[in-house]
């Protein structure tokens, strides 16, 4: 098949390469000259798992190709992708500008029957707008038939999770446009659901709505169980013995970040008040996921009274591991708050600390390492819980000026760190306060 893939950012990107591993014809395209021809030599804009190995796999068996030309592009595809951004307007409603751009670009530019995927996540009855918009505006006789065709991807393994995802759902207005999209997927072997648009639409937005729900509720538990002496951790695999509860998404930590949770969460909360309906337990979800950094950052001033003045080690920036990804870090609000409260802020991450230079106050300090960031600090904060910050030896700890560690990520365990001289606050756990020494 010949496919083209409009927007190569994380969505587009891996969704075309992908389709090439499998043996499509791929061109995707992008209006950004520079980052095409960094992709052009294999070179991925992102940081993902697999995704620059593929790429280069891909180009080089010439399945794979990237161009600025949409003309050009459009000549020959039989499928065309969406998979431009949608940005957070600022009443949290969906910012559709790109995706009804392309839609007059594939009107203008396609000159054979073609089916138009939407990859990006769009408020339900966006589809038929699209298809309104490229109907109104085609200037070939040809037909163009639209496929809702959500993604659940997740940062950091995405191209794993494109090989082995839980299902693929196809939302068609009819049964040929949807049996192409499943011959499509056929390679990948993963279970096809197919239905009408608009609950396709739904679809994304229910699950999304579902999995940021699921982490409030644990963070709101670990809350309590803070108070009443309980452990998280353990409540959270007691409930998750149960199968109609499930053992994910019950970390209990500072809340959840990135480019879909927090702006699904608002968008669908937009999309309910449209049609008159309030969506009240949604709204709780995204309070509490406010509320959650705030907790961390309320702890951290119960141990040390003034943050004036202090040297605060931040570790872990990105929203979550394996990603380079600064969307809605937890960071940048709690780095800020330190900042504007006086605090000297020392930070760290693994592979994140180019993109956090552009996006975090420019008062931020940046480490080499871990151990440089904590070396004589007055408090670390742990935001994010990368293999290797959950790897540090706590006797690194013992290096702080004051050694206070408060992790929002729940890395290191209650024994472990019992055997050091510390003092350690994590979420929805029992503090370890193991001081020998006295705060001077
Ligand atoms: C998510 C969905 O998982 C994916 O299906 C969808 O397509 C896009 O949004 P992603 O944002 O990449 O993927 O990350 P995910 O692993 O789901 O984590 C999202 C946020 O929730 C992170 O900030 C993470 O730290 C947080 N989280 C996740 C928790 O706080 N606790 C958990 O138990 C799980």
């Amino acid at each position: 098949m010949y496919i083209a893939v409009v927007g190569t950012g994380y969505v587009g990107l891996v969704t075309g390469v992908s389709l090439a591993e499998v043996g499509h014809r791929v061109v995707c395209i992008d209006i950004d000259a520079a980052k095409v021809k960094k992709m052009s030599k294999g070179i991925s804009p992102i940081y993902e798992p697999s995704l620059d190995e593929l790429m280069k796999k891909n180009l080089t068996a010439n399945r794979l190709s990237f161009t600025t030309d949409h003309q050009e592009a459009f000549k020959e595809s039989e499928v065309i992708y969406i998979a431009v951004g949608t940005p957070e307007n600022e009443d949290g409603s969906a910012n559709l500008g790109f995706v009804e751009r392309v839609a007059i670009d594939i009107a203008k530019h396609v000159r054979k029957d073609a089916i138009v995927v939407t990859k990006s996540t769009v408020p339900v009855g966006t589809n038929d707008t699209i298809k309104q918009v490229i109907r109104t505006n085609l200037v070939r006789d040809v037909k163009v038939e639209i496929v809702s065709n959500p993604e659940f991807l997740r940062e950091g393994s995405a191209i794993h999770d494109s090989f082995h995802g839980d299902r693929i759902v196809i939302g068609a207005e009819s049964e040929r446009a949807a049996d192409i999209i499943e011959e499509i997927n056929r390679p990948f072997g993963i279970p096809v659901y197919k239905t009408d648009i608009r609950s396709a639409e739904m679809i994304k937005y229910a699950s999304n709505a579902f999995l940021a729900t699921k982490i409030s509720f644990i963070n709101e538990i670990s809350n309590i169980c803070e108070r009443v002496g309980a452990n998280v951790e353990d409540v959270a695999i007691g409930m998750g013995l149960d199968h109609r509860i499930g053992n994910q998404f019950l970390n209990a930590g500072i809340g959840y970040g990135g480019s879909c949770f927090p702006k699904d969460t608002k968008a669908l909360i937009q999309i309910a008040g449209n049609v008159d309906y309030d969506f009240e337990l949604l709204k709780g979800v995204v309070n509490v996921n406010k509320h959650q950094q705030q907790l961390l950052l309320n702890k951290l001033k119960e141990r040390v009274g003034s943050i004036e003045g202090k040297r605060i080690a931040v570790l872990g920036l990105a929203f979550k591991p394996n990603t380079d990804d600064m969307r809605e870090a937890a960071s940048i609000r709690v780095t800020e708050e330190l900042v504007n409260n006086g605090a000297f802020v020392v930070a760290y991450d693994p592979v994140a600390m180019e993109k956090a230079r552009q996006v975090l106050v420019p008062q931020v300090a940046f480490a080499n390492s871990a151990s440089e960031a904590i070396k004589n600090s007055d408090a670390v904060l742990i935001l994010t819980e990368w293999d290797e910050i959950k790897e540090l030896d706590p006797e690194l700890f013992e290096t702080m000026a004051y050694p206070l560690v408060i992790d929002g990520r729940n890395c290191f365990d209650l024994e472990l760190m019992r055997k050091y001289r510390l003092e350690y606050h994590s979420v929805g756990r029992p503090a370890v306060r193991n001081m020998l020494i006295t705060r001077n």
